[in-house]
């Protein structure tokens, strides 16, 4: 039995995300820049296959979850043959994908039927044109169109992940949750983090996890925090005490949760992040690309998460944000 991934700070970490493009079809503020953005080439990008045997080298260290995030993965073609060579793992028990869902009609039924089971996708707002602010692109009918595949094709318990910017998506907090209360999905809210690529981010921009269940059980019902929740999940999850459904806060700027991650990252070109705000990272990708073993490729990983920090510093004057925004590392 091979030791399990245990960082510093005795943190165990079973959870994998994977960046598999750094590119988008849509533009969210608070994570990409309007115009100009330089995606990399696509040498750089990780194949499904190096994919793969970086997890299978994962696995028997502990990895057993993972997560596919981009960009957008929906950009990436044939996405629903790197799940089926992901599903096939030996020791992999779950998947699941981020999506825009802007492609998402198109797709639905060939992900499902690769397996996949599980999916979060970001919807900050039902009305056209503040989606269209938000994102620069006029594509909620088909974001919308792309939900409703899902669901028909066979995907439950569907997740909404909205970013929570002050002064921006109040008006839509209520509407998303009513949305989600009606279809059985669970709005996850996250807190916005200063991750975005022109740097817009300041404190008073974030719309606290506090600020939203207030306003939830004031015009839903009433909320309350979900007693058996998993306490490793990013996300504090609540209930309301009608019955109606679930709602998840990511109070990753109030109240950080960096003592109970269990998460690495693979970003899209093959680095290694043990954090989203990391600053250092690992490059596997001359490991993937040549013939180490897959034990050289698991040292690697150990000595990545050897080196983890305690946290990231938003709440500190110290704070340094990471040197890529959100789209290049992979949410
Ligand atoms: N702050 C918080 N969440 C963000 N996301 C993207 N940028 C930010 C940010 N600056 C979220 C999106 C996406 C997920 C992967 O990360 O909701 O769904
Ligand atoms: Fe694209 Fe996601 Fe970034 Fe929005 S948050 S621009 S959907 S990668």
């Amino acid at each position: 039995m091979i030791a399990p991934l245990i960082d510093g700070f005795g943190r165990v970490h079973d959870n994998l995300r994977i960046s598999v493009t750094d590119r988008c079809n849509i533009r969210c503020f608070y994570c990409m820049p309007e115009e100009g953005v330089q995606f990399m080439d696509r040498a750089e990008i990780l194949t499904f296959e190096e994919i793969e045997r970086f997890v299978r080298a994962a696995v028997p260290l502990g990895i057993s979850k993972l997560r596919l995030t981009g960009g957008e993965p929906l950009l990436r073609r044939d996405l629903p043959r790197l799940i089926e060579k992901l599903a096939a793992i030996p020791g992999i028990r779950d998947i699941a994908l981020t999506t825009n869902a802007v492609l998402l009609e198109k797709h639905a039924a060939a992900l499902y039927g690769a397996g996949l089971r599980r999916l979060n996708i970001h919807l900050d707002t039902l009305d056209r044109a503040r989606f269209e602010r938000i994102t620069r692109r006029d594509d909620l009918p088909r974001v919308l169109a792309g939900i409703d595949k899902a669901v028909e094709v066979g995907f439950r318990n569907i997740k909404l992940n909205v970013v929570a910017v002050k002064g921006l998506v109040e008006p839509d907090i209520v509407p998303v949750a009513k949305y989600c209360r009606e279809r059985g999905f669970e709005p996850r809210y996250i807190e916005f983090m200063p991750l975005d690529a022109q740097s817009l981010w300041d404190r008073t921009s974030v719309l606290t996890a506090d600020e939203i269940i207030s306003q939830l059980s004031r015009e839903i019902a009433p909320l309350r925090a979900v007693p058996d929740a998993d306490p490793r999940a990013p996300a504090t999850e609540y209930e309301y005490t009608d019955g109606g459904g679930r709602v998840g806060l990511i109070a990753s700027v109030s109240k950080p949760f960096c003592l109970n991650c269990n998460r690495i990252r693979l970003t899209s070109e093959g680095k290694l992040r043990y954090c989203l705000f990391a600053i250092d990272e690992t490059d596997v990708r001359p490991l993937l690309r040549s013939q180490a073993s897959d034990e050289a490729i698991a040292a690697v990983i150990r000595s990545n998460i050897a080196a983890k920090w305690i946290g990231h510093e938003i709440n500190s004057p110290q704070f340094v944000p990471p040197p890529r925004p959100m789209y290049s590392i992979g949410g």
